[in-house]
């Protein structure tokens, strides 16, 4: 048996908007400088993202000597792409919650998110944060009977812990619905301006940040850890992971979550917004919320949600999101396009702490499901507690080294799903040859050559870079992303530029460059 799995998709520049978050074309890029010294602090932070500057701070504010690094600029990877809803309303969770950790632990799961909304409230409060921060109640709504009975079920668990959720017949959509379970009081916010003003702070109190400077490594050094970066190693009494999936896994978290990448269109509409956040949970599900602009409020819609490399043509998903936007809002411009990245573990809770009891000063922060806004306060919260010797109560929840047993179909079958695309993708799948292709600008696949495999892709300046597209995580086979123009591995989600070069872990080398003999035709 053989397939062919070699695809040339038209790449999506032909649709309207920028590559670019509304939240980045909107705010200032930072210019922090790179690691210049040897520097030995009692806590450093890697990743600086909303988790790794609101840890920094809160233990900054402490008293304590801390330091961030990120290996591009901070707050330009997933925190930089989110839809910035501030809930505890995850779509449909509180029922599956009840199942793996009972009501006693879907209620501290949603009072540690509550918890969180109002933290956040009072730090925009107290600093005077000008971030477009405003309360707004949260929707999961259905769009059919059969999901219409999944969200009463789900009003009935979350009521249950003791959520003050309701049900809604009607909502402030244009289009009809089956009813919906409705949260007050959440909120939303531009998040760069909001956790810039929270870097100025932090480094008007003393704390660090270091752009551009990578961690390769952790290793014991006496009591606490030695880091070492691509500009030299730090030491620290504690280090906290917060990139969104740890680039340091002794507790092969690559095993239990699987990353997930989703895509928004930020439009103008002709005609009020919408009041309130809403998420569906149709399969697709889409995300609808408003954002106060200048000349308008825009509209920020997400969806068409799939695990990493497996989607054949992500160009499409733009277009399938234009196509519901459209048949749904009188849509005059799409201003701006981006996607994202999401970790979602086995039992849906994130892992918040030290990764495995052998790893007492060294903690990680991921698997925020997209829930980032409410998670990344709350990894703060334990870190910070955990590593200032308080007590919390939410820490045992989310526990990086916990196991449920319900939750073992979820990762046997997500690893099996994983050897299965391995062997599929390596060893059972042909590929087409290479030569007298065209190739236009922004495409790319992988195809057969000199008796080898190579990904092939031509950039925009019309050059062909040619890469192994063996993954360097453990083997599988990326896949070419034509939407973003990167090689995305089905297995566990490493993504790498069309270069080859790293963009989200687990996998930490590059790929392989080839070299090409025959240039195919244009
Ligand atoms: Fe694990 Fe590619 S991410 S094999």
């Amino acid at each position: 048996m053989s397939e062919h799995h070699t695809t040339l998709t038209e790449p999506v520049r032909d649709l309207p908007g920028r590559p670019v978050t509304l939240w980045l074309d909107t705010t200032p890029e930072t210019d922090y400088p790179a690691l210049d010294r040897d520097l030995k602090v009692d806590t450093l932070v890697v990743g600086g993202g909303i988790a790794g500057l609101t840890t920094a701070l809160m233990l900054q504010q402490a008293g304590m000597t801390t330091a961030v690094i990120d290996f591009r600029r901070i707050v330009s990877g997933v925190t930089g792409h989110t839809t910035a809803k501030i809930t505890s309303l995850h779509g449909i969770v509180y029922q599956t919650l009840i199942t793996h950790f009972g009501r006693e632990g879907a209620g501290l799961y949603a009072e540690a998110n509550q918890t969180a909304i109002e933290k956040t409230a009072a730090l925009v409060e107290k600093e005077g944060i000008d971030c477009e921060f405003s309360r707004a109640s949260a929707y999961t709504y259905a769009v059919t009977d059969s999901q219409a009975r999944r969200i009463e079920e789900e009003v009935k668990a979350a009521e249950s812990i003791g959520l003050p959720v309701f049900y809604v017949q009607e909502t402030s959509l244009p289009f009809p619905t089956r009813g919906a379970v409705c949260l007050r009081d959440q909120a939303k916010f531009h998040p760069r301006k909001y956790l810039l003003a929270l870097a100025v702070k932090y480094t008007g109190e003393g704390g660090l940040i270091f752009e551009n400077t990578r961690a390769l490594g952790v290793r014991r050094n006496g009591a606490g850890s030695e880091v070492m970066t691509d500009r030299g190693p730090i030491r620290a009494r504690h280090v906290v992971v917060t990139t969104n999936f740890p680039f340091f896994d002794p507790a092969f978290f690559f095993t239990r979550m699987y990353q997930k990448r989703s895509y928004v269109l930020a439009l103008r509409v002709n005609y009020p917004l919408p009041e309130g956040m809403y998420i569906s949970i149709e399969e697709p599900f889409h995300s609808i919320r408003s954002h106060p602009m200048e000349g308008g409020d825009i509209l920020l819609v997400g969806g068409q949600m799939h695990k990493t490399g497996h989607a054949r043509n992500t160009a499409e998903l733009y277009k399938s999101l234009e196509s519901f936007a459209r048949d749904r809002f009188a849509v005059s411009s799409i201003d701006y396009r981006w996607s994202t990245q999401d970790n979602v573990t086995t039992d849906l809770v994130p892992y918040i702490g030290v990764p495995t009891p052998m790893h007492k000063n060294i903690y990680i922060a991921t698997g925020f499901a997209g829930w980032g806004m409410t998670h990344g306060m709350i990894a703060a919260m334990i870190i910070t507690d955990d590593i200032l010797g308080r007590r919390n109560d939410w820490s045992a929840l989310y526990n990086p080294f916990r196991f449920k047993p319900s939750s073992a179909y979820s990762f046997f079958e997500q690893n099996l799903h994983v050897a299965k695309t391995f062997v599929r993708e390596r060893i059972v799948s042909s590929h087409e040859k290479l030569e007298g292709r065209r190739i236009a600008p922004g495409q790319g696949g992988v195809f057969s050559l000199d008796h080898d495999k190579a990904g092939v892709a031509r950039d925009h300046d019309g050059v062909l870079h040619a890469v192994s597209p063996v993954c360097t995580h453990m083997g599988c086979m990326v896949t070419w992303n034509n939407a973003e123009e990167s090689w995305d591995c089905p297995c566990h989600g490493s993504r790498f530029d069309s270069d080859g070069k790293v963009i989200h872990a687990p996998a930490k080398k590059d790929l392989e460059k080839k070299s090409l003999k025959d240039t195919p035709s244009e």
